[in-house]
């Protein structure tokens, strides 16, 4: 029997809502395997234990997360709660320290889903998204001069290594290479002219190692149109950690919504775990309604079971989902239907159960 450790930290707002049914597919997963065994240990951080303790995680957070083969997190963040607390302190803490320098999301239309534009076929929106994790425009580093006064000044440093690029677009051109896609690097080298310039330098450096690569380069603002008017453009795209957040959104929206989108938060060494998030936020608006779409928690529940070296069943549950879709029964009001969470997740696992 294999087991593996994974550490849950539900988090806030419709994060456990949505955890609650990725942890049941797991374990259904498990059941159906019979030769795989998942042990959740629940970690009660986020604004609630903020709010008690003064601290997003106890002291050895990391530590206690260090022991665990994956992360599952469902969102953070509460009204009440700066924002810029409670995501450096625990989300993006965890991307950092456990230098989880790929996130790699999939912005990909599956049948059944609603897409808002117009005469676009599910295959022609297909991308995966390598989105620099770990330093970029989210360093946290600057200052904030004079507070108050009017020779107020703050100062937000973007911090691009040498290292931290070429892991990164590395990553991408061998992902590329491996599934014989194009790659387009994202940038801004025409108003960022160190951050970006380096960026376009390196993208063209690796790319002489991999000339069997087909690659484009586009600025982020003709990126943001060509992804609504030509989406079949892109297949692998890497890009800097601000671009990359904002264009998953948008990658979000048009390939059926936030309730569909997942993301990994990848350390390929394997020197730390890995954590598995759907890419959308606490949802405070729909909070505590049993409405929230569970399917980009159970997606990205899918990318561990890929990279845990499940592929068979990372392919299975993504296929579960996108059979529910394309049934539309038991979907979540964001998809059309009138489902709550757990029955789209009751769903989802009968399914894969094959009893539905
Ligand atoms: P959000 O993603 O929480 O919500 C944006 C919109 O999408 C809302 O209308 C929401 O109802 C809808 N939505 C999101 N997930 C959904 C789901 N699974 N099913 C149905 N509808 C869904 O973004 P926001 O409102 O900008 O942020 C809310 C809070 O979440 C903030 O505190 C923000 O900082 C935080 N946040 C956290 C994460 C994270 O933990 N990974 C990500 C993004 C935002
Ligand atoms: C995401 C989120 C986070 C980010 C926030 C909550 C810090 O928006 O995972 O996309 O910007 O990375
Ligand atoms: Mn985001």
């Amino acid at each position: 029997m294999k087991t593996y450790d994974i550490a849950v930290i539900a988090g806030d707002g419709i994060g456990p809502e949505v955890m609650a049914e990725a942890v049941k597919v797991l374990q259904t997963v498990a059941e159906l395997d019979g030769g795989l065994c998942f042990r959740f240990t629940h970690y009660p951080w986020g604004c609630d234990y903020y709010l008690k303790t003064g601290q997003m995680m106890p002291e050895n957070g990391l530590e206690l997360l260090s022991g665990h083969d994956a992360i599952l997190l469902g969102a953070v963040g509460t009204p009440g709660v700066p924002d810029h607390i409670s995501l450096r302190e625990l989300l993006l803490r965890i991307r950092h320290d456990f230098d989880e320098y790929i996130n790699l999301r999939p912005v990909k239309l599956l049948r059944g889903a609603s897409c808002p534009l117009k005469d676009v076929a599910p295959e022609n929106v297909d991308m995966v998204f390598i989105r620099e994790n770990s330093e970029g425009e989210y360093s946290g580093q600057g200052a904030w001069l004079y507070p108050g006064t009017d020779r107020e000044v703050v100062i937000q440093d973007g911090v691009f290594s040498r290292k931290g690029c070429e892991r990164v677009i590395r990553y991408a051109y061998e992902l590329a290479r491996r599934e014989s896609k194009s790659l387009t690097s994202v940038s801004k080298a025409n108003a960022l002219n160190y951050s970006m310039v380096f960026w376009d330098q390196i993208f063209a450096e690796i790319g002489r190692e991999y000339p069997d690569v087909e690659t484009r380069s586009l600025l982020v603002d003709a990126a943001a149109m060509f992804m609504v008017k030509e989406p079949q453009r892109f297949q692998i795209v890497v890009t800097s950690n601000l671009f990359g957040d904002i264009l998953t959104d948008l990658g979000a929206a048009i390939a059926g919504g936030m309730g569909l989108a997942a993301g990994a938060n990848l350390n390929p060494e394997r020197r730390f775990p890995s954590m598995f998030e759907p890419i959308h936020g606490s949802a405070p608006d729909i909070a505590g309604q049993g409405a929230a779409n569970p399917l980009a928690a159970i997606w990205s529940a899918s990318q561990l079971l890929d990279f845990l070296g499940h592929e068979d069943w990372g392919a299975r549950v993504l296929a579960a989902i996108e059979a529910l879709l394309e049934r539309g029964a038991c979907l979540p009001p964001d998809q059309g239907g009138s489902a709550s969470t757990a029955e789209c997740g009751d769903a989802l696992c009968a399914l894969l159960r094959g009893d539905m």
